[in-house]
């Protein structure tokens, strides 16, 4: 797995986004849901290209989620047709700007035309070192660690860490805990995402819905993160005026 450079001072490691509102974007403009979806896909490319831009190393999208298998099946069948679509218009793009791409969530029951195309897209990424897109299909919080349970038990070299050695069952194995958490479309929760990774995000919940998201909606978001104080259970030293987007007395 390649090795992702560390970001500027102040500047999340791991930005992990809930891309929500695309439904209620499209019936407030009649439209119907799946092209509401398909306007969403506008906002994510937008979204890849700035933080790739920023220099933050992973992003993580939640594009469709465990629970998502139980909407209306015309939605769900469109949903896997614009993500065939996508992996193949977005791949040359991805490779020019050094983008790993990486697919999280449980694809076992995918057609197997976007399971052959997700695994294609890995494949020809997997040497990029500029950024690493993790997108999160078919993917809940418990399925997670609930994966990776099944296999720490059964493996008996579990290392003096043991906190940090389960991680390395979770899908996201390798990559850095997650730092800032946004949701979008104005819902105030985690919807079974990543349960284990963001136990210390930064949670920063906004009322835009996601087609609607800009660069604004995004450079304020790193400017919010850039200033909150990260204590990690501890508190800051006397004096201390903790340096923007860091633990203090780390
Ligand atoms: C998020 O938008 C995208 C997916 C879950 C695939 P929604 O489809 O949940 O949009 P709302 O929340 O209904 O507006
Ligand atoms: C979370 O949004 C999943 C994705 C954005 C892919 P949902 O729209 O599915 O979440 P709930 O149902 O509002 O909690
Ligand atoms: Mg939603």
């Amino acid at each position: 797995m390649p090795v992702i450079p560390k970001p500027r001072d102040g500047l999340p490691a791991h930005v992990a986004i809930i891309m929500d509102g695309n439904g209620r974007w499209a019936e407030a403009r009649g439209l119907s849901r799946s092209e509401g979806h398909r306007a969403g896909l506008e906002a994510t490319r937008n979204a890849v290209r700035f933080f790739a831009e920023q220099g933050v190393g992973t992003l993580t999208l939640f594009a469709f989620s465990s629970e998502n298998w139980g909407r209306p099946r015309e939605e769900v069948e469109a949903l896997f047709d614009l993500f065939v679509s996508a992996i193949e218009a977005e791949l040359p793009e991805l490779v020019e700007r050094g983008i790993a791409l990486r697919f999280i969530g449980d694809r076992a029951t995918f057609p197997s035309d976007l399971q052959a195309r997700m695994t294609e897209a890995e494949h020809a990424t997997a040497g990029n070192d500029r950024m690493c897109l993790v997108v999160a299909l078919g993917y809940g919080g418990r399925w997670d660690i609930l994966q990776a349970a099944r296999r720490w038990v059964a493996d008996s070299d579990r290392g003096a860490d043991p906190e940090a050695a389960f991680s390395g069952y979770l899908s996201t194995a390798g990559l850095p805990d997650v730092d800032l958490l946004i949701r979008t479309g104005g819902e105030h929760r985690v919807s079974n995402f990543l349960l284990w990774q963001a136990a210390y995000a930064e949670l920063l919940f906004i009322e835009t819905f996601w087609p609607d998201v800009t660069n604004t909606e995004l450079e304020e978001g790193l400017t919010w993160y850039a200033s909150r104080q990260r204590r990690f259970g501890r508190v800051p030293a006397a004096g201390d005026a903790a340096a923007p987007g860091e633990a203090t007395g780390a």
